[in-house]
């Protein structure tokens, strides 16, 4: 049984309000999604790695990125639909069974001990799942209004992190289900919970943020600059 990786890299970062998308801003001199890749070349047990890349991507083609456990393919309108082509260009090398790690691009500060744990509390899992971590802060559900409906019981409820690890049938099947029932899935494991499977939590560091706005890039560069965990 193998493992293999995806980085779906495609977005055009719309919440960061900047013509750069959010995977190519540059953190101690190397860009986001570099940093990310090789979080993933750290780990010897991953195969090869896809890079999905936005059809019209001006970025990736200057970094001269050579390496042979990487290849890139072009993604589509949605980050679900940008994991199926990713899943598309590993069909005829992974088996079934395998494993698959879907790692968000903009999650450059993932430490290797986070993936390592992952990848081991879950290979014997018959559906697999995904680094999470639980919720501090108190949450509240609003109105249109901004008036507050609800204060939610934050005792069960966890963010959910990357990489999200699952088998290559089942990812497959799942996410191809989830677009044809137009099931709006913003992660792997949403798609995975609508088959009927319930994925587990590996608890994970909260340094492994998702650059979404300007003020992530400083917390990242911080992460960065402190080694994170190894
Ligand atoms: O938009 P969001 O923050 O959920 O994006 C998470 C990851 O999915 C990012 O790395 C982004 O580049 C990627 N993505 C993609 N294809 C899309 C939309 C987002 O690969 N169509």
């Amino acid at each position: 049984m193998k493992f293999w990786a995806i980085l779906p890299a495609a977005g055009i970062g719309r919440r960061m309000g900047s013509s750069t998308p959010k995977q190519y801003h540059s953190i101690c001199g190397t860009p986001v999604l570099i940093h990310s890749i090789n979080r993933l070349l750290e780990i010897p047990e991953i195969e090869h790695l896809v890079v999905v890349l936005h059809p019209k991507d001006q970025y990736w083609p200057a970094f001269n990125f050579s390496n042979e456990r990487v290849s890139t393919v072009t993604g589509g309108e949605e980050r679900v639909n940008s994991v199926i082509n990713g899943l598309q260009s590993l069909s005829g090398q992974a088996n079934a069974s395998d494993w698959i790690l879907v790692h968000d691009a903009v999650r450059p500060c993932v430490t290797q001990s986070d993936i390592k744990n992952l990848m081991s509390q879950l290979k014997e899992s018959k559906v697999g799942g995904l680094l999470g971590a639980p919720i501090d802060n108190t949450v509240k559900q609003l109105s249109d209004d901004n008036e507050i409906e609800l204060t939610v019981d934050r005792s069960q409820l966890w963010s959910a992190l990357t990489p999200q690890m699952f088998r290559f049938d089942l990812l497959k099947r799942s996410l191809s289900n989830a677009v044809s029932i137009n099931l709006n899935v913003t992660d792997e494991a949403s798609a995975i919970e609508a088959m009927g499977f319930k994925p587990i939590i590996v608890p994970g560091d909260k340094s492994n943020i998702k650059i979404t706005h300007d003020s992530d890039l400083e917390l990242a560069r911080y992460y960065l600059s402190i080694g994170g965990k190894t």
